[in-house]
């Protein structure tokens, strides 16, 4: 194999061995087929290229220092793929033949999973489409369901050193009562320009506020956003918002912590009273915010150019369980053998 330089990879695709897929025909899921190309064919008329049908998830695959290889609650991106899935009337892979397709993509890509302490991991990638023709809009009747993997380093270049993001105000990833808390590729289709945006005057990420009053913090671009003061993590509220797996875990954590935890609306003044600030999920695992710029004050909300102690903590626990350092007390690990 050319030799990867582990400590220094992007976010980014490289070519693995193998792909799994699984095709949905005549109102059944087939067998998981093993392909080493990275195309497929697609019908002109598909409903996954012209009227969105098209779903995602993301998770990864840690080496640890006993060499075995971990997934992260990989039931829970099974069960929230099935969810985004039916949300827009699409055949989503059952709970289990989603977790074996994962565990076969990792298990036959195994030599690009990262060594332990490299700071990279095997990012997994399940990616479902609607393949059946239409052309009025209707669901398809045919899906494809495809498992891909991807080694990866940080999503934000950054990786845990604090980094300086946006509000977005001028455009909205997803409307009060769309598609926001699921994970459908035209959210992000729909939050690409304000990202843009926010990367050519300098910032990291825009953060979304919610789409219906712009009062309330909503999300950080692909990841949750939390706040910390007073020995208590404060996460938003809203129906607008992906459910991440990860903001999930850190307030699990928290509380194991002695740490209080609020799931409640933030408004955005309230960004003055945090001691820490940061967006958290699958690619950005803990990434700290240092300052939140708001275009429309002018007033720039300043966390500090270090990352703040519950930050830390949290941030070493997370990962010290993904990696089978601490303890997996609540059974979120499964391994891949
Ligand atoms: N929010 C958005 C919009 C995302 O794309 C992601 C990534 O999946 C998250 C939040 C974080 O979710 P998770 O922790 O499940 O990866
Ligand atoms: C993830 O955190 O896994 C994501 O899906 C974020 C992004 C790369 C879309």
């Amino acid at each position: 194999m050319e030799s990867i330089d582990w400590k220094n990879l992007p976010f980014g695709y490289l070519k693995t061995d193998y792909n799994i897929r699984c095709q949905f025909k005549d109102g059944k899921w087939g067998s998981l087929e093993v392909s080493s190309s990275e195309y497929f064919n697609i019908h002109i008329a598909a409903t996954g290229l012209h009227y969105g049908q098209e779903v995602f998830e993301g998770l990864k695959a840690y080496r640890g220092k006993d060499n075995k290889i971990r997934l992260f609650r990989c039931r829970d991106n099974a069960q929230r793929m099935f969810d985004s899935g039916s949300y827009i009337q699409m055949a989503a892979p059952p709970v289990d033949l989603f977790v074996e397709a994962v565990q076969k993509a990792v298990k036959l890509n195994e030599r690009f999973v990262p060594p332990y302490e490299s700071g990279a991991t095997l990012y997994v990638r399940p990616l479902l489409i609607g393949t059946g023709a239409q052309v009025g809009v209707k669901p398809a009747d045919e899906y494809l369901f495809v498992v891909f993997t991807t080694p990866v380093g940080p999503y934000f270049k950054t990786g845990f050193k604090p980094l300086d993001v946006m509000i977005t105000r001028n455009s909205d990833r997803a409307a009060p009562l769309g598609t926001g808390h699921v994970k459908v590729g035209g959210n992000y289709a729909a939050g690409l320009t304000a990202g843009v945006a926010a990367q050519q005057l300098g910032y990291a990420s825009c953060l979304y506020l919610d789409a219906k009053e712009k009062k309330y913090i909503d999300e950080c671009g692909p990841a949750n956003f939390f706040g910390i003061k007073n020995n208590t993590y404060i996460t938003p509220d809203s129906k607008s918002i992906l459910p991440s797996i990860t903001n999930r875990s850190l307030m699990t954590l928290a509380q194991d912590l002695g740490i209080k935890v609020e799931r409640r609306p933030i408004e955005v003044p309230e960004l003055e009273t945090f001691e820490e600030a940061g967006a958290c999920g699958t690619a950005a695992v803990i990434t700290p915010i240092k300052k939140i710029f708001d275009p429309e004050t002018n007033k720039v909300y300043d966390y500090g150019s270090e990352a703040g102690p519950v930050s830390v903590k949290l941030y070493n626990l997370l990962r010290a369980i993904q990696y089978g350092d601490a303890e997996d007390t609540h059974g979120w690990i499964t391994f891949v053998e």
